[in-house]
């Protein structure tokens, strides 16, 4: 084993009782592994009963009633946001702003800040390992605008190549639009480093933090970043919240993104002016449910520890990295472990993806995603159609990586050509 797991230390395998779905689920005459969560993660108990207590008890909508139920479903949506605040350690709960999901969120920076601020000849710097999420929005905006959308390369190993950051970094440059973690790669990339060379050439940051957040301690501050995203679905919240941070200055600057109720402080019929942060950028009936069941999920998150979390999963990286490297004809999407977060995507020359998950799924009980995971500028970088992802959370075991090695080694056996030798491809 690496040095990167030297001290560290699996959770409770106990744990995993509080997750009903994993023991309600059989497939092909196994308990269920499930190994996609950086699509999307499964609840605790703690979480189902914290949805179910709003709406056996509490639900009304938020902040237009002076009823009791309306006042009860006030409180616990503003602790929801009050919660996230303090879990990025965000300065202000209004800099925090309920979305439907990091999609909207960064739609929400794209078309408020972009459009208001962008103008021809000015760039925006992403990278080729963006999900679409952070990548369309910005070819939306440049198109709308005339700014130009430039794109930081990969290293041979999968990282970020900084050397061209450097170069691509310019006075031109007024946003960088990057992610924390790759959800194809699983690279981790150095936001402090990207934030503190942008703010010096004059740019702001924004994160695409959806696959960190969740796995990580996350201080924004320390970060100095302007904006991040992230999502309630991949930190065993419900889907359907998601969450935009941004500075307060920045935000009272910005014009509201969607109009209608919530977000004014005074209509009439030639105009309106907006609410204060954070109801400016929160119209009509928000995520009311979504965000009090995500407020539970950072609850149980916290008592688990999020750096216990992290430790635990680079265990199982480390451990699925190094089975899969011994597998003839596999190549691995990224970088060494000590550079990746807690998932492996890869690929074979002769087997789709598909392949892999439909027999992973019915003969051994896994559920990986297969495809190219809306990264598809980084798959044709790659020379791939596809790729299988495993991605890991606290409830998964070494066992449930022996089972998708296990699964592999048989669908590559059933897919094979015979008496061929396989070799295998360099990264
Ligand atoms: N962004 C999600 C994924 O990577 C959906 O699968």
């Amino acid at each position: 084993m690496s040095t990167v797991t030297e001290n560290a230390a699996l959770l409770p395998a106990s744990l995993r009782e509080d997750f009903p779905i994993l023991t309600n689920n059989v497939l092909g005459g196994q308990p269920l592994v499930f190994l996609d969560n950086a699509a999307s993660t499964q609840r605790p108990r703690q979480v189902i009963d914290a949805l179910s207590q709003v709406y056996e008890r509490d639900y009304a909508n938020v902040h237009r009633g002076i009823h009791t139920l309306s006042e009860r479903s006030t409180e616990q949506f503003e602790l929801a946001r009050e919660k996230v605040r303090a879990f990025i350690n965000a300065e202000h709960a209004h800099e925090v702003i309920f979305t439907q999901g990091t999609t909207a969120s960064i739609n929400l920076v794209a078309r408020s800040w972009g459009e208001t601020n962008l103008k021809a000849g000015d760039e925006v710097l992403t990278t080729v390992m963006e999900h679409h999420s952070n990548l369309v929005p910005w070819q939306q905006v440049c198109q709308r605008t005339g700014a130009v959308l430039r794109h930081v390369p990969l290293t041979e190993d999968g990282r970020l190549d900084m050397a061209a950051f450097d170069l691509l970094l310019s006075e031109k440059t007024k946003l960088v639009a990057v992610v924390s973690v790759s959800n194809t790669l699983g690279t981790v990339n150095p936001i402090d480093e990207i934030v503190k060379k942008s703010h010096d050439a004059g740019a702001l940051v924004l994160v695409d933090a959806a696959q960190s957040v969740p796995h990580t301690t996350t201080d924004v501050r320390h970060w100095d970043a302007d904006f991040m995203a992230f999502s309630g679905h991949k930190m065993l919240g419900p889907s359907g919240v998601g969450i935009l941070y941004g500075k307060e200055a920045l935000l009272d600057e910005m014009p509201p993104f969607l109009g209608g109720g919530s977000m004014i402080n005074e209509v009439r019929l030639d105009g309106f002016t907006p609410a204060a942060l954070p109801a400016k950028f929160e119209a009509g009936t928000p995520p009311i449910t979504p965000a009090i069941g995500m407020s539970a999920a950072i609850d149980y998150l916290n008592r688990v520890g999020l750096e216990a979390i992290h430790q635990h999963e680079q265990i199982l990286v480390e451990q699925a990295h190094a089975a899969l490297s011994q597998i003839d004809g596999l190549q691995i999407l990224g970088p060494a472990p000590e550079h990746r977060a807690g998932l492996v995507s890869f690929a074979f020359d002769r087997i789709h993806a598909h392949e892999f998950a439909q027999v992973l799924n019915d003969r051994y009980g896994v559920a990986v995603r297969a495809g190219h995971h809306c990264t598809q500028p980084l798959h044709k970088l790659l020379g791939i159609a596809a790729s299988t992802r495993a991605s890991f959370y606290l409830y998964n075991r070494p066992e449930d990586v022996d089972r998708l090695v296990e699964g592999i080694a048989e669908v590559q056996q059933m897919f094979a050509p015979k008496g061929r030798k396989r070799r295998r491809k360099p990264q």
